[in-house]
């Protein structure tokens, strides 16, 4: 089994021997290799079970290192990296020769971050490369928000687990790109949308594609617990409990009058940020419940409710 710990020297020490270490993050925990060995990369793809089609995002200490590894940053991109990094936004830029070409699956450009986390930002600063780091859950199953999600699935498989505590953000980064300079939402995340226009204005999304080149991680069926998840609106959600053998999630207020024991509320007074944080672990816990459906409410569509939704969305059955 792994350790699971808080030394930073002894995580440092395995990433360079080209381990593999499960690092904490503000979004959710990574599965981290040397992003220059390509070696040490590959094992992460073997472990997580994942396509070597889909390409890895690249953590580094500061907008400083992420320069070492990309060979131009549009003006946009520079604005919203000062303004959100450390943070839970990744930029799409063109590659450097440095980074291992198994990291971007062949692509020309680099998925780059500064994750908002002290003890991986003082393991970053600890090592003289960067760290290629896909969420640390077996491919399509729900991304891990804590030390032991990580252990309970990928605990036999890597050394260390670097311990964090609970994930802040609760839900995968924010994914720009940029076409002409101009930025292009690839991945719905932990950074709302509103947020990132407010500095660079109206962004252009290419989402929810079946099999999109941009990204082929986004593929539409991923983050998926085991059972069927069923998505409605909280009345539909609220009658379906009435069922037994039903599991449901719900946005906020009261998990409702019905006799269903197995109801759990993401935010009781209605808050985004705290519903982006419970949604992967009550997911989890719904998985293990004795019921057979899983219903989700879904939520309002603005602020992180859209990335809550985007989830939801890939994880349910159409
Ligand atoms: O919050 C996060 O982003 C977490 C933490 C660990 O940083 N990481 C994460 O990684 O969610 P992963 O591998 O589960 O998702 C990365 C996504 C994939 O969907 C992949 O297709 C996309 O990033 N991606 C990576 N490189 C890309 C590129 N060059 N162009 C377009 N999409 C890219
Ligand atoms: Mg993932």
């Amino acid at each position: 089994m792994s350790l699971i710990g808080t030394d930073i020297a002894k995580a440092s020490e395995l990433l360079r021997q080209g381990q593999l270490v499960a690092i904490p993050t503000e979004t959710v925990y990574g599965l981290a290799a040397n992003a220059l060995d390509s070696a040490a990369v590959l094992s992460i793809f073997e472990t997580k079970n994942r396509p070597t089609f889909d390409p890895l995002i690249v953590h580094a200490d500061s907008l400083e290192s992420v320069n070492r590894y990309v060979l131009d940053l549009p003006r946009a991109a520079r604005t919203l990296a000062e303004a959100f990094w450390p943070g839970p936004l990744t930029l799409v830029l063109p590659k450097g020769p440095m980074i291992a070409d198994l990291v971007t699956a062949g692509l020309p450009t680099v998925a780059v971050r500064v994750p908002q986390h002290p003890l991986t930002l003082e393991l970053l600063r600890s090592l003289d490369f960067p760290l290629a780091a896909p969420s640390a859950n077996p491919f399509g199953y729900i991304s891990p928000t804590s030390a032991s999600h990580v252990a309970a699935q990928l605990g036999t498989a890597i050394p260390y687990i670097v311990d964090g505590g609970e994930c802040r953000v609760g839900i995968e980064s924010t994914i720009i790109g940029f076409q002409d300079g101009r930025p292009v939402v690839l991945r719905l995340g932990g950074l709302p949308l509103e947020l990132i226009e407010s500095l660079v204005g109206k962004v252009a999304t290419t989402l929810h594609s079946d099999s999109n080149p941009q990204a082929p991680g986004m593929l539409k069926s991923h983050y998926a617990p085991r059972k069927p998840l069923f998505l409605g609106s909280r009345a539909e959600v609220l009658e379906a409990l009435k069922v037994p053998g039903r599991g449901g999630l719900l946005f906020e207020g009261e998990a409702g009058s019905s006799d269903s024991t197995h109801g759990l509320v993401l935010s009781p007074g209605g808050d985004f940020r705290e519903a982006a944080q419970h949604l992967f672990g009550y997911l989890r816990q719904l998985d293990a419940m004795p019921v057979e459906e899983i219903w989700a409410e879904r939520l309002p569509d603005r602020d992180l409710g859209r990335a809550i939704n985007d989830r939801l969305l890939r994880a349910s059955v159409r």
